[in-house]
């Protein structure tokens, strides 16, 4: 399950943009570096997960930690990351959509698949129409069951070794100079926005409920599934870098495929478009799976209107919540570019993440006698890395991210005072 999360529209297409703008051929490092801040992440997540095995992630371990307005606080935070990181994904399977076309001979037109801004874009086309198909899928109770998710990561794995194995044989070790173009700055603002690739063990976390020994298993999943993540990011990141000019990623929304279509293994690169577009829809149905839940939870605890938990007749589904997400994140998609939907997704990411190493010290202080199944090692040294490492990649980002998440909160903050606080279940009580 955390690698079906967690490997997707990152590293079949955010690489390439990292790679051009910021770190070049130090693109390793900051695979590394995010790493690392995901890694000390995971093992605070770990223990929450392990008390509260419930769904809805960090907005639980927030009520039930902090209270109420630090869970509102969390739960506004992941509706924009999840919200946009649809929009995020859904743009990446258009990229790939667009190379297996070309690779078919077949070249759209610039206007439909780009948004204005980029390439005389007006609208991306494919982004909505795949979000729309997601949506739909949702509503009539689509979830990925085991054995999908099982088909799905091997589809993934082998397609990310095969480009592995091939790329290794057309790798000319003059593309790695130089290594680092725009400098630390470059390595440090590429981590940043690569950060977004180890995205969606977060949602694992959420599974915690379906273990038999959550206290071994989950750790050793999540921990696991970034290991093996971190592992294949740092070879295609080689690979990719040492077959092509860093340069050349400028212009591409599919990397991975065009850096073997460069090389001109034409079976290759149709076998790897396919299977990065099946990789990135999986965390697509995730992603947007994972939404609705968060939606329904803050409903159910009164701190959103009630329409968005009420069941469809049929379906038994969420209708109202879906359509939601899946309306806003079509706007998004359609007409933002990619990079900035990566940046506002990464910047509420990481502070989700700060809350949730934050609150497990507060937890431990507070409440020393629950029990905890699996206890974070060595805190708050764990808990304290990891926030500086997600303080240190959010001031990596741009001032205007900064800015437009700072908006997003203040929102967030008068829908609560005027709305939530007063008709939350809970009013105000942490549980
Ligand atoms: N980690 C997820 C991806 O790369 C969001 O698609």
């Amino acid at each position: 399950m955390g690698i079906g999360a967690i490997i997707g529209a990152g590293i079949f297409v955010v690489t390439g943009i990292a790679s051009a703008n910021y770190s070049g051929p130090a693109l390793v490092l900051s695979f590394l570096i995010s790493g690392v801040a995901c890694l000390f992440t995971a093992l605070c997540y770990s223990e929450f997960a392990s008390m509260v095995p419930v769904a809805g992630s960090a907005y639980t371990y927030g009520y039930v930690t902090l209270g109420e307005i630090w869970a509102w606080i969390i739960g506004w935070d992941l509706i924009l990351e999840y919200l946009v990181i649809v929009a995020a994904v859904a743009v990446g399977w258009s990229g790939y959509i667009v190379s297996i076309f070309t690779s078919f001979g077949l070249i759209l037109p610039s206007t439909l698949i780009n948004p204005p801004g980029v390439e005389g874009g007006i609208i991306n086309l494919p982004a909505v129409i795949i979000i729309t198909f997601i949506t739909w899928l949702i509503i009539r109770g689509a979830r990925e069951s085991s054995n999908f998710n099982a088909v799905i990561v091997i589809i993934k794995l082998a397609v990310i070794l095969l480009f592995i194995t091939i790329g290794l044989n057309y790798i000319n070790p003059a593309n790695y100079h130089p290594f680092m173009p725009y400098g630390w700055s470059g390595v440090f603002k590429g981590a940043a926005i690569i950060f977004f690739a180890y995205i969606g063990f977060d949602a694992l976390t959420t599974a915690a409920e379906e273990v038999k020994t959550p206290q071994r298993t989950i750790p050793l999943a999540v921990i696991g599934s970034l290991f093996v993540s971190l592992i294949l990011y740092i070879a295609v990141a080689a690979v990719l870098n040492g077959m092509l000019p860093y340069t050349e990623f400028k212009s591409t929304a599919a990397p991975v495929a065009f850096a073997i279509q460069k090389v001109g293994i034409r079976w290759a690169d149709i076998i790897i478009s396919v299977g990065a577009l099946c990789g990135i829809t999986s965390v697509l149905l995730v992603n947007l799976f994972g939404q609705t839940r968060i939606f329904f939870a803050m409903s159910r605890d009164g701190l959103f209107p009630k329409t968005f938990s009420k069941l469809h007749k049929n379906y038994k589904t969420p209708v109202n919540g879906i359509l939601l997400v899946g309306v806003i994140a079509s706007v998004i998609a359609a007409f933002i570019p990619l990079t900035s939907i990566v940046e506002l997704v990464n910047i509420g990411t990481l502070a989700a993440f700060i809350i949730v190493s934050t609150a497990v010290v507060v937890l431990r202080r507070q409440h020393p006698e629950i029990k905890r199944p699996f206890k974070c090692p060595l805190v708050p040294f764990v808990p304290a890395v990891a926030v500086i490492f997600c303080f240190f990649l959010i001031t990596q980002l741009p001032t205007v991210t900064h800015l437009r998440f700072i908006v997003w909160l203040v929102i967030g903050l008068i829908v609560y005072y005027f709305y939530g606080r007063h008709r939350s279940l809970l009013t105000g009580e942490s549980t």
